[in-house]
């Protein structure tokens, strides 16, 4: 099966100025704002209502989302009936199956089911209480890491539930979907989890995304593409609402989960490998493979959408997109010089630039872009090898990794 990391390496790249963020506008508001907002309210209320009415008789745009009413004696529906977006026919049945690919990434995550409380943190509780145990700059790879990912994890869940689900429209699919909310609630327990056994200040790692400047900004910069389709009165049906929904799965599933997740993952891994915090690198294993899939079939899904409506492919949608990885591609290093300011574990910021570029390649590849950052190589080879799990399962020398069934049934 070739999987993200089969690409070659090729040569090396200089590394990229950054931009200074532009400083937040400051809002005022006067008594005509105070005016038009309680009218864009009643206006939202009335399309609100509208939506409601939409969803219980039939949707007259965007297709179905499940809820109609049951039509009794309706034909039975065709395989060639199921589209990805703007489908007509009833959510309600999974079968026939028209997408396999996703029936089968849903068979696949199941399979990999794990828990946080199965890793053992012994080790990791030891070694964070010993004052000597680490350097001021590796707790902070762990407290930056832990805080990005706390918050991340949830804005992902809430994506899927509140904003994308509702508008793909395809029953196998969603099952998929479904598997992977609950698989983000198990991220965000398993960072809990971590916070709890290191004993660390809760509120200070669940408030970083409110109070560390490049966490801030990645979990912002995500949150106008979630708002966007979570708004009860986003229909897609017409070229720009089936864009902005094209737009914002790729800002979701190539960016927030296949971009901004891997600098961290990066980091987390390198303590492992040196043998530091292996409990905390178990878990962030554990997730990356369950991230690996949620990508994949993001990309699956878009490249679907973009089979059946080649009309959205436009090049100056293909201009926006470019822009936005690029833009992922600074706010990613900028995040990789917050969590590691001097270079540790043979880490340091050229590097993750480096590995940034190669990735926002092969992203670029697998959604049919060309490649940005040519000649852009990867300089952590191993981590292809830790994507494979079934080849490196003794690597942390703690348990076995492959989870095919939820263990022994117990009552108590
Ligand atoms: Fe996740
Ligand atoms: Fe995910």
């Amino acid at each position: 099966m070739l999987t993200d990391w089969d690409d070659p390496i090729a040569g090396l790249k200089q590394a990229k100025q950054e931009q200074p963020a532009p400083p937040p506008a400051v809002v005022e508001h006067t008594l005509a704002d105070l005016d038009a907002t309680a009218e864009a309210a009643s206006l939202a209320a009335r399309d609100q209502e509208a939506s409601v009415q939409d969803a219980t008789q039939g949707a007259t745009q965007g297709g179905v989302n499940g809820l109609e009413e049951v039509e009794f004696g309706a034909g039975r529906i065709n395989v060639d009936d199921k589209q990805m977006i703007n489908c007509r026919a009833d959510l309600n049945q999974l079968v026939p199956f028209k997408y396999k690919w996703a029936w089968q990434k849903y068979l696949d995550a199941c399979a990999n089911h794990w828990m946080p409380q199965e890793i053992n943190m012994t080790a990791d509780i030891a070694l964070w209480k010993n004052p000597d145990g680490l350097s001021e700059d590796e707790r902070t790879v762990i407290k930056r890491n832990l805080g990005f990912f706390a918050s991340a994890d949830s804005l992902v869940a809430n994506n899927l539930v509140l904003a994308v689900y509702r508008h793909i429209t395809n029953p196998e699919c969603r099952q998929y979907l479904l598997r992977q909310a609950f698989e983000e609630a198990l991220h965000t327990h398993a960072y809990q989890y971590c916070v709890e056994s290191l004993g660390l200040d809760e509120a200070e790692v669940f408030n970083m995304y409110r109070e560390i400047p490049s966490i801030h900004d990645k979990a912002a910069w995500a949150m106008r593409f979630t708002r966007s389709l979570g708004d009860p009165t986003f229909h897609t049906g017409t070229p720009e609402t089936d864009q902005r929904l094209l737009r914002d799965l790729i800002a979701f599933y190539i960016v927030f989960e296949g971009i901004f997740f891997y600098v961290g993952f990066v980091q987390v891994l390198s303590m492992g490998r040196r043998n530091k915090m292996t409990g905390c690198a178990e878990q962030f294993q554990y997730i990356l493979r369950d991230e690996s899939m949620h990508m994949n079939f993001g990309i699956d899904v878009i490249n679907q959408i973009k089979i059946e409506n080649p009309h959205l492919w436009t090049a100056a949608f293909q201009q926006e997109i470019v822009t936005m990885l690029r833009e992922a591609v600074e706010l990613e290093v900028k995040y990789a010089c917050d969590t590691m300011p001097r270079g540790v574990l043979g880490l340091n910021a050229n590097m993750f630039e480096e590995y940034l570029k190669f990735i926002a390649n092969r992203r670029c590849a697998q959604i049919g872009l060309a490649e940005q950052y040519p000649g852009a190589s990867n300089p952590f080879p191993w981590m292809s090898e830790l994507m494979d799990l079934k080849k490196e399962k003794n690597f942390f020398e703690t348990r076995v990794t492959e989870y095919q069934t939820g263990g022994t049934l117990n009552w108590d």
